[in-house]
């Protein structure tokens, strides 16, 4: 795993400046650690719309404070223009390094073109940053792995491959046409589900199989749901049997679209639907049966990871990488730390309290 080098003491107490759309906070007490003294770190994050990007921002601050280091946190509100203004004013106020989780992941070529004009580092935080050779690492979750996981629950569930031939309906969802990890997702899910489309054992009413087809903008849950009843309005007399989707926000919008149908009850029960991220209210979705499954990802491992990479590179040591030729942004292949996922369902979710992610008061 990580090259986890001892650290250096004698950084006395830093500053850190939390700077969230506005929200200036002042944590002075700064933990003792190997960071270049003084040294501030830009963090630019996607939205605040998602728990999950709540605790990687949270997560990846308190890293960086142990380590030493001050840090600076923006959220873009899923507005790439937002975030591209937000990085600008990050390498103005002379930022010694850059964690990104892109919005859009094409349009931040012309800010990082500046940021590395400034030599200021790159990290590419979950989602790939494309087109560019300004990027530096790339640090996320196996997302192909993700896509698996999710299609093997289905396959597994619908006993697939233990002679239940079907046919069953399934429709599938995939997230927004602008983040990389779309299609890894896809890639993922396909590779495993491909074989039983192809045999019919698997039908798709909608007929939508195209990725361009399937997508989400932004993840956005209520654009799920109305593409969710727009399908289910022209089921006729069939009923869904699974839902392939991506994340859990998408899940939860899939499944206010199944209850407007009359999905729920034991003539029309609800079909199995996947998700990710393991958000507090899925999790609760699907303690009480509701979404089926989700793809754990412990983000606070991920922020760890990335602020170790940051650490190496301004103490000019080489980075851990666990894949250097593999993820191509079209202009190179990006050095990429990446981390495992879990499925989660009703029968192993005590996981996420015993790995402190949630606590048990919080799933009631
Ligand atoms: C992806 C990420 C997923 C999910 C999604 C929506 O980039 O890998 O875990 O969070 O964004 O926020």
């Amino acid at each position: 795993m990580f090259d986890r080098r001892a650290l250096l003491a004698g950084v006395a107490s830093l500053a850190l400046t939390l700077s969230a759309c506005g929200l200036e906070s002042d944590a002075s007490e700064a933990g003792s650690g190997s960071g270049a003294e003084g040294a501030t770190v830009g963090v630019a994050m996607p939205t605040r719309a998602s728990d999950r990007w709540l605790t990687d921002g949270k997560s990846v601050v308190s890293n960086l404070k142990a380590k030493g280091y001050k840090a600076k946190l923006v959220y873009g509100d899923d507005d790439p223009k937002a975030q591209v203004a937000q990085i600008e004013k990050l390498i103005e106020e002379g930022v010694s390094a850059l964690i990104i989780a892109a919005i859009d992941n094409r349009s931040l070529n012309g800010v990082l073109k500046k940021a590395a004009d400034a030599k200021i580092p790159v990290i590419a935080y979950d989602r790939l940053i494309l087109g560019t050779k300004n990027v530096d690492y790339y640090v996320s979750f196996d997302n192909e792995m993700v896509g698996r996981m999710q299609a093997h629950y289905i396959i597994e569930k619908l006993g697939l491959e233990d002679g239940n031939k079907g046919p069953f309906n399934i429709e599938l969802f995939a997230g927004s046409p602008d983040d990389n990890n779309t299609k890894y997702f896809f890639a993922g899910s396909m590779a495993l589900l491909q074989p039983f489309l192809d045999d019919k054992q698997l039908v798709v009413p909608s007929g939508q199989t195209e990725l361009d087809k399937i997508t989400t903008l932004r993840w956005d849950g209520p654009t799920a749901e109305k593409r969710m009843s727009k399908i289910l309005a022209g089921y006729g007399g069939r009923q869904v049997d699974a839902v392939l989707s991506p994340y859990d926000g998408i899940s939860r919008g899939v499944l206010a679209a199944l209850h407007s149908d009359g999905y729920g009850t034991a003539a029309k029960p609800l079909p199995i639907v996947t998700g990710q991220d393991a958000e507090l209210e899925s999790v609760k979705s699907i303690i009480a049966g509701q979404q089926s499954q989700t793809v754990y990802k412990d983000v606070r491992q991920l922020a760890d990871a990335a602020v170790t990479v940051v650490d190496d590179i301004l103490n000019d040591r080489v980075p851990w990488v666990d894949n250097s030729v593999g993820y191509k942004n079209g202009v190179k292949a990006v050095p990429a730390v990446l981390l495992q996922p879990t499925s989660v369902d009703k029968t192993n979710y005590d996981v996420l309290i015993k790995d402190d992610y949630f606590t048990e008061d919080e799933l009631k």
